[in-house]
């Protein structure tokens, strides 16, 4: 089971729900009151936003699953042999899934112990359960919460090798000073002399990327509205959905797709007793993701400390996967 505990059917919330719940509000609360408006992206993923991620994850529009896999399959046993075969233990920030974690686990058998941390208690309980089921030997250890905060999780890792995986390009939602501050923080978490396995998706034409944010079937969007119908469920909020819609921006210079929620009509919005204003056309500002060039990821990582190794593409060169090293 997950090492927070979550709210459960009929009984009294836990501090850490309340203090959830606490933190939700005010960051609704600042981001709501901002200009540009912005929420954080990592409010999507309740258990209904964890549950529309993976169906993005299977739109024909959104390569970055499909073409991320394939090169961990095809860099997995040469990753692998470089470890040398000792135990080890695998940390994975914003896990999720955790699909492309069984390959990893087939792939290297000395990990003897898995840390997964998200923030979605759903995802993280039903990985676990799987991976539990998959992998009887494995010390299956989740941990509910934020992985900005990973410094803070003890490995309990002596004599074990450390491997960090943040596979899905998750770190593409932060701008590049948060990025470094976060990359350095997993060297903290994973050190002495860590190893992280890292996915960073690469700039390229518009032609593929704006359909992977606005597929034709409307799933990104749903997915993008649920933070709307998330604020309304937790914390009371009575926005209505069918007066925002989901709208994406490229930002050629700062090289991001931005996911952004757009007023329709002027309006006002109520929740826990504080009112905002929009005006038709004002959005909240809800994800970024970085485009890097495969150059640009490997500076990134030289910034926070870490020296990399080996990257490996698809033919088309749509994505990457890195191997940093302490
Ligand atoms: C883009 S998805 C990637 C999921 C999976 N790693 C993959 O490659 O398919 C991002 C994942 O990170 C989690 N997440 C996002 N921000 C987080 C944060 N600050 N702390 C912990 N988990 C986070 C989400 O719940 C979600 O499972």
């Amino acid at each position: 089971m997950p090492s927070r505990s979550r709210l459960a059917a009929g009984t009294a919330p836990s501090p850490s729900d309340l203090d959830a719940e606490a933190g939700f509000a005010r960051d609704v609360a600042e981001g709501l009151a901002s200009h540009p408006r912005t929420l954080p992206c990592r409010y999507f993923y309740d258990a209904r936003g964890s549950e529309l991620f993976e169906e993005i994850t299977r739109l024909p529009e959104y390569y970055p699953t499909v073409v991320e896999t394939g090169i961990l399959r095809a860099c997995l046993p040469e990753f692998a042999r470089s470890l040398g075969g000792g135990p080890a233990v695998l940390v994975e920030f914003g896990s999720g899934s955790s699909l492309k974690t069984e390959l990893l686990l087939a792939a290297v058998p000395g990990i003897v112990r898995y840390i997964p941390i998200d923030v979605s208690a759903s995802a993280l309980a039903a990985a676990a359960a799987r991976l539990a089921h998959r992998f009887p030997a494995l010390d299956v250890r989740p941990v509910v919460g934020d992985f900005t905060q990973a410094t803070a999780i003890s490995l309990h890792a002596e004599g074990l090798a450390r491997i960090g995986f943040f596979p899905g390009s998750t770190i593409g939602n932060f701008a590049p000073d948060e990025a470094i501050g976060l990359l350095s923080a997993f060297r903290t978490t994973l050190s002495p002399k860590g190893r992280l396995l890292i996915g960073a998706d690469l700039k390229k034409d518009l032609s593929v990327l704006v359909p992977a944010y606005d597929d034709a079937a409307g799933v990104t969007a749903a997915f993008n509205l649920n933070l709307l119908a998330r604020i309304n469920r937790e914390l009371g909020g009575n926005f209505d959905l069918t007066r925002f819609r989901h709208l994406i921006r490229y930002d050629e210079k700062k090289g991001r797709v931005e996911m952004h929620l757009e007023s329709t009509c002027d309006q006002v919005v109520t929740v826990r007793g504080q009112s905002y204003r929009f005006r038709t056309g004002d959005t909240i500002h809800t994800e970024n993701s970085h485009k890097f060039s495969i150059d640009e990821f490997r500076a990134l990582g030289r910034k926070a400390g870490w020296q990399p190794r080996h990257v490996w593409t698809d033919e088309r060169a749509l994505f990457s996967v890195h191997d940093f090293v302490d």
